[in-house]
């Protein structure tokens, strides 16, 4: 029977979790480094790797007593080997290939994407595949079409900005705080729909492409005509918000075009979003999408997708801050 140990330390959360083939998610955890970085307005690297050194251990033997397991029942230890803060990443995986070396049992480096892609898997509602996987996170915004687990084509992609990214530049710019996305998004239930429009990148017929950079443009130009109130602040958040998940839609239904995929998953961090999660549903495909806690970064969908990986034979990775996610089909073949 498998039991993966899954460590995930890829920017400013600490999460661990426990995935077994027969229990399915055993336990997990995950500290958030927010409150470190707030002075900052941003996630300072270094002081995230520093706290990930203070946290991993506690959190691995914290996560372990929860369980009737010990560290000799792990039959794998997978980390996120990437993409990442490149001294966060080799926190985690310098912890994994230690602990692994010393139990004689095999690791795995998990691609955060992939780890994203299978967060559905966690809940009882999953999809069949071949699906189409919507991603938006602070890094990352694409459409995927995922044959299986392992072979992953990219349909669409931003050519600037992510997702993620442009809400978090929005709401600093609002002078909402740190971390700015949920925060927003908060802020944006209140707003007053279509007192303002912002506009809907790239959404022309023949362009796959995604592009947000323009967006939080139009919101500065915006912003620049007015006295900002509390009021103010809602709508344009509110309409930031409409602007980002029309786009998001329009690109969606190309990709389903392009695919003739009939299911769809909704992941990455921005995949918590409400706006974003209620209009996805009217889409013309099967939907779905994990609990919000499963959409930000955490361990439960690196012990999963490492849990996929070893049964192909795993493998230790150098730690990556760039990985293309395709290189993984290309590996695969
Ligand atoms: O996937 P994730 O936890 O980390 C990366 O892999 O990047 O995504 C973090 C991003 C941040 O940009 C954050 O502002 C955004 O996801 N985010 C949200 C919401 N929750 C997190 N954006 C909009 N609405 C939310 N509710
Ligand atoms: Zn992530």
């Amino acid at each position: 029977m498998s039991c993966v140990l899954g460590i995930e330390t890829s920017c400013d959360e600490t999460a661990v979790a426990l995935w077994s083939d027969a229990g399915g998610l055993l336990v997990h955890d995950v500290f958030s480094q927010t409150d470190i970085h707030r002075l900052y307005g941003g996630v300072v690297p270094e002081l995230a790797s520093r706290d990930h050194v203070k946290r991993l251990l506690p959190m691995v033997t914290s996560v372990l007593s929860q369980t009737s397991y010990t560290l000799s029942d792990l039959t794998g230890v997978a980390y996120t080997a990437g993409p990442g803060l490149v001294g966060a990443l080799m926190v985690g995986a310098s912890f994994a290939r230690a602990l692994a070396w010393s139990l004689g049992c095999p690791m795995v480096g998990v691609h955060h994407l992939e780890g994203h892609m299978m967060a559905v898997m966690l809940e009882d509602d999953q999809p069949s595949y071949p699906f189409l996987a919507l991603l938006a996170s602070g890094g990352h915004t694409a459409l995927i079409y995922v044959r299986e687990f392992g072979d992953y084509e990219i349909i669409s992609q931003t050519v600037d900005d992510a997702v993620g990214e442009v809400f978090d530049k929005t709401a600093k710019l609002l002078g909402l705080p740190y971390p700015g996305g949920p925060v927003l998004s908060e802020l944006a239930e209140k707003g007053v729909s279509s007192r303002y429009v912002f506009p809907r990148p790239l959404c022309q017929k023949n362009k796959l492409d995604m592009s947000f950079s323009g967006l939080k443009t139009a919101v500065r130009q915006q912003v620049s005509l007015l006295d900002v109130d509390d009021q103010v602040r809602a709508d344009i958040a509110c309409a930031f918000e409409e602007a980002v998940v029309d786009t998001l839609l329009y690109k969606t239904r190309q990709a389903i075009d392009v695919t003739c995929a009939s299911d769809l998953v909704l992941v990455g961090g921005v995949a918590a979003n409400k706006r974003l999660r209620r209009a996805i549903k009217n889409l013309p495909i099967r939907t779905y999408y994990p609990r919000p806690l499963f959409c930000t970064d955490n361990a439960a969908m690196i012990a999963y997708a490492g849990a996929q990986r070893l049964k192909q034979g795993g493998g230790e990775r150098c730690v990556k801050a760039r990985w293309p996610l395709e290189s993984l089909t290309q590996s695969a073949q």
